[in-house]
């Protein structure tokens, strides 16, 4: 009888290779194919070093693959039996089709299985330093889409700046001056705001300020895409944390970076 395949969805975190779950690694060694995204890092590929690697994000001079078309291949592949991971930036339920890719796998009678991952949304903050909670500074978080399905600014946006919550925006680089519109409206444009490019990789970058002057901060610190935007009072104790990492920083009990 011919071995059942199966879709094995992997969050591969938010860039620094180490940012991975142990279940991860261990699905992306049992994997005879692997389909991945631009954001995972391509040191993951060591893992899984006798399967079929398939590069199917969007990159300059790569072949840009179509929803459909990476739907076909996962159909096609389990159908032969084989063991598929789709290993996506982050976690794949936030902002990343994985719910999509399940039941379309499950449609085909496929097994599916989820492996989670650190979401950029959260693990980008707080390896800058940034708590998105703190006692007596803000009691929730909203992670929001700067950019719908209809490439429309979300309206959760507008909602959001009238809370006292920290909103983390992925995808708004390109809708960031209505973003800040949208806050100075509200009466906020002392609120501070950190956004992260590349966050946790070698060639990260970090623009800090208020919202009236990060647009500023964006140009003189040429801030693109994939970035994450990052707006509350909680991004004012990222100095504070620096400053107590620095103060009782021993050398030989340096774990990360
Ligand atoms: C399609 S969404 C996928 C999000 C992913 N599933 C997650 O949980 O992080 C892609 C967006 O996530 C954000 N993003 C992902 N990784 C990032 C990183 N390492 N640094 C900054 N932003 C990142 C950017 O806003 C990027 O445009």
């Amino acid at each position: 009888m011919l071995k059942q395949g199966k879709l094995i969805v992997v969050g591969a975190g938010p860039g620094d290779p180490e940012l991975i779950t142990l279940k991860a690694i261990k699905a992306i060694e049992s994997a005879d194919v692997l389909l991945y995204d631009a954001l995972v890092n391509d040191e993951l590929l060591k893992y899984a070093p006798n399967a079929e690697c398939i590069f199917v994000g969007k990159r300059k001079g790569c072949y840009t693959y179509q929803q459909e078309q990476i739907n076909d291949l996962f159909v096609q592949r389990a159908h032969e039996g084989k063991v598929v991971v789709r290993l996506k930036g982050g976690d794949p339920f936030v902002f990343g089709r994985g719910s999509e890719e399940m039941e379309h796998a499950a449609n085909f009678g496929i097994e599916t299985l989820l492996v989670p991952g650190l979401s950029s949304s959260l693990s980008v903050p707080a390896m800058q330093n940034i708590p998105v909670t703190k006692r007596g500074s803000s009691e929730s978080f909203w992670v929001i889409t700067g950019t719908t399905k209809e490439h429309k600014l979300s309206d959760d946006i507008r909602l959001a700046a009238k809370s006292n919550a920290t909103v983390v925006i992925l995808m708004g680089m390109s809708k960031l001056s209505q973003i800040v519109q949208l806050f100075k409206n509200e009466g906020k444009s002392k609120t501070a705001i950190a956004i992260v490019q590349n966050g946790t990789r070698a060639d990260e970058k970090i623009g800090l300020g208020t919202i009236e002057s990060i647009e500023t901060e964006v140009k003189r610190k040429e801030l693109t895409n994939p970035a994450i935007i990052i707006i509350g009072e909680v991004v004012k104790h990222r100095a504070k944390i620096l400053e107590i990492q620095r103060t009782y920083k021993q050398p030989e009990l340096e774990l990360v970076r």
